[in-house]
Formats: structure tokens, C-alpha cells, sequence
């Protein structure tokens, strides 16, 4: 289960069905849509669609609400990758198999990483809606991708972490906010295995901890991106606001219902993020 040359071997033979499948497109930009944002497939101009199934290798989304389908075309005439469904530790994968998208990404030319969730508000000054750009994390999984050999030819043993998120492309997505009026937040995101919700007092332990939103992803494809020298940009929509913070109960139906409210804005940021990069 471990990063080893079999691994190297799979990222190629997943890579090679896609770019059989999508021929001419070299995709320089990769989007990990999350729970309710797969609308964001929706920009995606003469679209390759591939099941997640049918590329060797690739493990099987079951969660309502993803697809499972890997999309290759073009957003504002970019060549783009997007991933509408994600995999997540709580379904029973291994983080280094919840990152494997992610190498092959890599391993088709990508450069930029776009990763979007639906989390939790921690921060006392969030509301469900708000759009958070991630400055950081907290991997709070008690797993990482990249534990067992390291795989030189994949990245370094000990990948620097101190700007796991892209300061160049957090301002190109402020000025864009900015000139289109969308208010943004910047936050710190909390990885946490789930299923379970949080409770309360485990809220506010993040809180102390320096945590603004809290959710079940995004970390493991992080750090394997960072291990592979991708650059990355991320966004949480905040979904719900965390367990004890509001009085009522946290529900999966109401993260869908935010996210799909909230979505023409979030589509309009990415699409000129997207325009503005090179
Ligand atoms: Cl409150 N917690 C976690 N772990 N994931 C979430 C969430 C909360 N809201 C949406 N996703």
C-alpha cells in the first residue's frame, strides 16, 4: 500500500489510459472538486469524461453527492484536469490511495492544484456561506501519504511544508475576489479522519489550536502535491458552522444545500482565477 516502484508503475499505467483517452489536451491545471461543487465541472468547455472505473487503478468513489468522474478540457482556453468526486479516509482508503489522482495529475504535466471542500466554521467570525481560501493546515488525520519508502523519483523524503499553500496564488485569488466584489475569508483548515462529526469540545480545542474550518479531506492530496512539487491553491466553502456554535444539529443535507447555494459565486472566483494564470 506504500509508495514503492509498483506504485510508479501504477501512476504510469493510469496516466497512459488518460492521455489515450484525451489525446492532444496536456493539462497544466488540476481541480479536486468537493462535496457538492462538482457543479464546477459545469465550466469545463469540450469535455473528455472518464469514469473513475474504467482508469486502471484509480479507486472507486462511494459517497452520495461524488460522481466519481475524471474530466479533461478546456476553462477560459486552459487545458484542465478535474476531478469531480474525491476519496476520503473515512470511506477506508489509505491516504497514499486517497493521493494517488494526485501523482498521476503530476505525472500528466499538471503544475497547479486547485482543491476545493465543503467544511466546517470554526472562526466565530465565519457564516455558513463564506468562501475561505486555505493559508494553511493542521494534518490532525494521524496519517500522511508519504509514510513507508520514499519514492525519490516521486520527491524527497522530508518535503519542506511551510508554504503548502501558494502565497503567489492566495494574492492572484484575493485581487480577483476583489475586482468582482466577492468577499473572502482566509483561514486555517483542520484535516480530521471523520465520519463522525466533532463534538463541541473538540470545536473548541481546534479553535485554540489556530483552526478556522474543519473537514474530512483535502490534507492527503496536499502534501502529496507538495511531495511532488505542485503548487497549490485551496478553498473551503463553509457548509455548516461547527458542533456547538449554532443551537441545532450538524446534517450532511444542509452541507449539499450551502454548497449549492453558494456556487455561482464560487464558480465566477475559480473561473478568473483560472483566466489570470499562466
Ligand atoms: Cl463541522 N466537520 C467536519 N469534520 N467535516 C465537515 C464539517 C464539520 N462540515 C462539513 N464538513
Amino acid at each position: 500500500a506504500h509508495v514503492t516502484g509498483e506504485t510508479a508503475a501504477r501512476i504510469r499505467e493510469a496516466a497512459a489510459y488518460i492521455t489515450e483517452k484525451s489525446g492532444a489536451l496536456k493539462p497544466r491545471i488540476g481541480l479536486i472538486l468537493g462535496s457538492g461543487l462538482g457543479v464546477l465541472a459545469d465550466l469545463i468547455e469540450d469535455a473528455v469524461v472518464l469514469d473513475y472505473g474504467d482508469i486502471p487503478h484509480f479507486p472507486v468513489s462511494t459517497v452520495e453527492g461524488h460522481a466519481g468522474e475524471l474530466l479533461l478540457g478546456t476553462v477560459k482556453g486552459k487545458p484542465v484536469l478535474m476531478m469531480k468526486g474525491r476519496f476520503h479516509g473515512y470511506e477506508g482508503y489509505g491516504p497514499e490511495t486517497v493521493s494517488f489522482p494526485v501523482r498521476v495529475m503530476k505525472e500528466l504535466g499538471v503544475q497547479t492544484l486547485i482543491v476545493t471542500n465543503a467544511a466546517g466554521g470554526i472562526n466565530e467570525n465565519y457564516q455558513v456561506g463564506d468562501l475561505v481560501i486555505l493559508k494553511d493546515h493542521l494534518n490532525l488525520t494521524g496519517r500522511n501519504p508519504l509514510i513507508g519508502p520514499n519514492d525519490n523519483a516521486l520527491g524527497v523524503r522530508f518535503p519542506d511544508m511551510s508554504e503548502a499553500y501558494s502565497k503567489r496564488l492566495r494574492t492572484l485569488a484575493h485581487r480577483v475576489a476583489e475586482r468582482q466584489g466577492l468577499g473572502l475569508q482566509e483561514g486555517v483548515y483542520v484535516g480530521l479522519m471523520g465520519p463522525s462529526y466533532e463534538t463541541p469540545a473538540e470545536i473548541r480545542m481546534l479553535r485554540i489550536l489556530g483552526g478556522d474550518v474543519v473537514g474530512m479531506s483535502t490534507v492527503p492530496e496536499v502534501i502529496a502535491a507538495r511531495h511532488s512539487g505542485i503548487e497549490v491553491l485551496g478553498f473551503s466553502c463553509v457548509s455548516n458552522m461547527a458542533a456547538g456554535m449554532l443551537d441545532q444539529p450538524l446534517s450532511h443535507a444542509e452541507v449539499m444545500e450551502t454548497t449549492e447555494r453558494v456556487k455561482p459565486k464560487f464558480l465566477q472566483l475559480v473561473l478568473g482565477i483560472i483566466e489570470e494564470m499562466d
